[in-house]
């Protein structure tokens, strides 16, 4: 057991406190580790504001690099002094899914089985079963996928959340081919890492949508052709305009928002494909009459972590990375220390940041 510090929202609403909590050692599958660096993302603040669940108090952080200081007894897979990033999908090999040779669709990933704590014992529900805005954490060793040590933590840990996510649901879930034309809906990290995949895939036009002039100027530095402002435009007209009237293959909805899925579903081509990486609040509903689902054919795609597979997908972005490839330090936007990820979760809701990183002392 170590004693270490901690980002904990303890209660709905309420600004998050640097706390001390306690970390088992690992038992059987899992794995400590150092936290070198974490990301700022706005799942973190939905957990905050209890948008997740109830099960507060909650340590928060999920977008990870570090190094595995300790292993469980069984663990054979990563090892103490491995540079790793987290993930939240670490497969089991044998539910359903991953039994028909589905991974990156397992029904019961695993997280470390042991809880970490306050200093009183009070149990914590650690982000994602992650946990990572602390010194250490505790996560199953599934969650760590060993990468290139020379990498920046601060950079590659983003592709724990959002950036392989956005990666992913252009890459794998729309499946972007060369020569494809490409629409993105909402031009934060996620909806940039979705332009940054469709670039390196060879599409013919990477078209940026996005209410702020300044999400749109950073989206072109991540490939983007062509942009358009949805406060001043319609959206569909748009993206039929640039697309010789026919609208994209490939339409990702980066926001979650109906409105937003709806124009995703109307600005694409015939036969094309609606990808769905933004996460609604469960309140949401949409409508669609079924002659416009059945006439324009293709094919709706929900994406959870961008159908990525973290063993298989990490090492090859990560390499891309130290090959000038694909820009993972364009996401970094400002580093900052552990007790300023309140401040943080403000200048993301003032659209100011794509990632505020915690980069921790060694
Ligand atoms: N599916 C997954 O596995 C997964 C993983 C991580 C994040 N996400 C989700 O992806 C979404 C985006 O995450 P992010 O970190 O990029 O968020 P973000 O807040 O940084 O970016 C959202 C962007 O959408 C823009 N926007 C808002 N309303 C819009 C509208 N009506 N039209 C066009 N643009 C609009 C905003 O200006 C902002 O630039 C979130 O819903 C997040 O929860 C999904
Ligand atoms: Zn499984
Ligand atoms: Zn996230």
């Amino acid at each position: 057991m170590q004693e270490v510090r901690g980002v904990v929202a303890r209660s709905k609403g309420a600004p998050v406190t640097i706390e001390a909590i306690l970390v088992p050692d690992p038992g059987p599958g899992e794995a400590l580790v150092r936290v070198q660096s974490c990301g700022v993302c706005h799942t973190d603040l939905h957990y905050r504001e209890g948008a997740i669940n109830d099960d507060f108090p909650f340590l928060l952080g999920h977008e990870a690099a570090g190094v595995v200081e300790a292993v469980g007894p069984d663990v054979s897979d990563v090892a103490p002094g491995d540079f790793v990033v987290l993930n939240w999908r670490a497969v089991c090999g044998e539910c359903r899914a991953c039994r028909r040779g589905r991974p990156w669709y397992c029904f019961t990933t695993h997280n470390a089985t042991q809880k970490m704590t306050l200093a009183d014992g009070t149990e914590l529900s650690a982000a994602l079963g992650i946990g990572a805005f602390a010194d250490k954490t505790l996560v199953a060793a599934g969650q760590c996928t060993r990468v290139d040590p020379r990498a920046r933590p601060e950079a590659v840990g983003l592709l724990g959340c959002g950036v392989m996510a956005g990666f992913g649901a252009a890459a794998f879930t729309g499946n972007v081919q060369r020569g494809d034309t490409v629409a993105v809906f909402g031009c934060g990290g996620v909806g940039d890492a979705a332009i940054a995949a469709s670039a390196l895939a060879g599409a013919r036009r990477v078209i940026a949508i996005d209410l702020d002039p300044t999400k749109l100027e950073w989206a072109r530095g991540f490939g983007a052709t062509d942009v358009v402002d949805a406060s001043k435009t319609d959206v569909v007209e748009a993206v039929r305009a640039l697309t010789d009237g026919f609208g994209a293959d490939v339409c990702i909805e980066a926001v979650g928002h109906p409105a937003v899925l709806e124009q995703a579903f109307y600005a694409r081509d015939l036969a094309g494909t609606v990808v769905q990486v933004g996460v609604p609040d469960p309140s949401m509903t949409i409508e669609l009459p079924m002659i416009e689902l059945f006439g324009r054919g293709g094919a709706l795609r929900p994406s959870w972590y961008g159908d990525c597979l973290p063993s298989r997908d990490f090492p090859v972005l990560v390499d891309l990375y130290l090959q000038n490839k694909l820009d993972l330090d364009r996401f970094v936007s400002e580093t900052i220390a552990l007790d300023q990820v309140e401040a943080a979760f403000d200048r993301m809701e003032r659209g100011e940041v794509l990632r505020s990183v915690v980069a921790l002392e060694p």
